[in-house]
C-alpha cells in the first residue's frame, strides 16, 4: 500500500533530499509539493525545489507559497537568528549549509497558479479520502490553510513534522529553527485539532545522522539522486564537523527525510512518547517547543519521536536512490 502524501518544504540541503524520497520511493504516492520561505527567501527554496524534481524526472506539481512568517516579520523587536550555519573553505569563500542549487541546471517547470495554502483548502476540501501532509519547514502555508478554513483538518490523516526540540537547539539558545521562524504558525498548528501530528525534533534528527561512511554508500549507487545526496550531505558534516558536533564523528543530521523515511517505515523512530506541546510566542525562548512530560497531562496533542534507527534510516533512501535514472 502507497501512503499519499503533500510535502511543504524550504528547500535547503536537507528538503532536496526529503523532495527525493519522497518522488523516487514506491510506497509513497507524492500528491504534490509547497515551497514556503525558510532556509531561503521564497524564491530561492521555490527554484531549489524545481531543480530537485527535475533531477528526480517526477511532475509532480508545485505550488508556491507564503513569502513571510504569520507575524515574525511585523514583529522586529524579536530575538533574532542566531547562527546562519556557515563555513569558510580554504579559498577562504564562505558557504551556507542551504545554499541555491547553482550545481543543478536552471528549472523551466511551471508553478502551479494558485497559492499553496489555496491549494490546501481545495484539495482537502475536495478530498475523498484523507491524505498525509509532511511539513518540513516552517508551518506558514498550513497554519494560512487553516486559518482559511480550520474544517480541512478533518482530512488531514495525519500531519508530520520536523522542527522543534526538547533537548536541542539551533537557532537560538532553546528554539529549532522551523518552529523560530514562525512561531505563531507552529502553535497554531499544535492547537488545530488534527487527529494526529507526528513530530521529528532536532532530539531524534541528531541522532538519526548520515556519515562519511554512508555517504561512500550512496556514491557506489552512484544514480543522480544518490550523488546530489552525497553533495548536500558532504557539506552539511563539514558545517557539522565545525559548528555542532554529533556524537558520531564526519556525520551531518539530514532532519528532513527522516519524516518521509517514518511513513515508510515506522519502526525507523524508535522512542516516541504521546505529550502535550505548546510554542513559546515572546522573550528569550521565542519559538521553543515547551514539552510537557507530567503523567496526568490529559490534552496531549502530538506524538514526539525521541530516538531512531539511523542504519535504516540510511537503508531506506538507498533503496529509493537506487530508482533514480
Ligand atoms: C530544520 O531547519 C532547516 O534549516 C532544515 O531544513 C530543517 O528543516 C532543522 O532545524
Ligand atoms: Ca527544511
Amino acid at each position: 500500500m502507497t501512503r499519499k502524501i503533500i510535502l511543504d518544504v524550504d528547500t535547503g540541503s536537507d528538503d532536496a533530499v526529503a523532495i527525493m524520497l519522497a518522488a523516487l520511493h514506491p510506497a509513497i504516492d507524492l500528491v504534490a509539493v509547497c515551497s514556503v520561505k525558510g532556509n531561503q527567501p521564497l524564491s530561492s527554496t521555490t527554484e531549489n525545489s524545481k531543480r530537485v524534481l527535475d533531477l528526480v524526472h517526477s511532475d509532480v506539481p508545485l505550488y508556491q507559497g507564503c513569502k513571510e512568517s504569520f507575524v515574525r516579520e511585523a514583529s522586529p523587536w524579536r530575538i533574532k537568528f542566531e547562527d546562519r550555519a556557515t563555513i569558510v573553505d580554504e579559498e577562504g569563500k564562505e558557504h551556507f549549509i542551504h545554499e541555491d542549487f547553482d550545481m543543478l541546471p536552471p528549472s523551466t517547470r511551471k508553478i502551479e497558479d494558485v497559492p499553496a495554502p489555496v491549494f490546501y483548502v481545495d484539495y482537502l476540501k475536495k478530498a475523498k479520502e484523507p491524505v498525509t501532509i509532511v511539513a518540513v519547514g516552517p508551518l506558514t502555508n498550513i497554519a494560512t490553510a487553516l486559518s482559511i478554513d480550520p474544517d480541512i483538518k478533518e482530512n488531514i490523516e495525519e500531519l508530520v513534522l520536523m522542527g522543534g526540540a526538547d533537548d536541542e537547539a539551533n537557532a537560538s539558545s532553546s528554539a529549532e529553527f522551523n518552529f523560530f521562524n514562525d512561531p505563531e504558525s507552529a502553535q497554531k498548528v499544535f492547537q488545530s485539532g488534527i487527529k494526529k501530528i507526528t513530530l521529528c525534533p532536532l532530539d531524534v534528527t541528531h541522532k538519526a545522522m548520515v556519515t562519511k561512511d554512508d555517504c561512500r554508500r550512496f556514491a557506489e549507487i552512484g544514480t543522480p539522486a544518490a550523488m546530489f545526496a552525497v553533495a548536500m550531505c558532504e557539506k552539511r558534516i563539514e558545517v557539522h564537523t565545525q559548528r555542532q558536533p554529533l556524537t558520531l564523528p564526519d556525520a551531518c543530521a539530514l532532519h528532513d527525510p527522516l519524516c518521509v523515511a517514518y511513513l515508510i517505515d515506522p519502526t525507523v523512530l524508535t522512542d516516541v512518547r504521546y505529550l502535550h506541546l505548546d510554542i513559546s510566542l515572546s522573550g528569550l525562548t521565542d519559538g521553543a517547543t515547551i514539552i510537557d512530560h507530567r503523567y496526568f497531562q490529559d490534552n496531549r496533542n502530538v506524538y514526539i519521536a525521541y530516538d531512531g534507527d539511523r542504519k535504516k534510516f540510511v537503508d531506506i533512501m538507498c533503496d529509493a536512490f537506487r530508482l533514480s535514472k
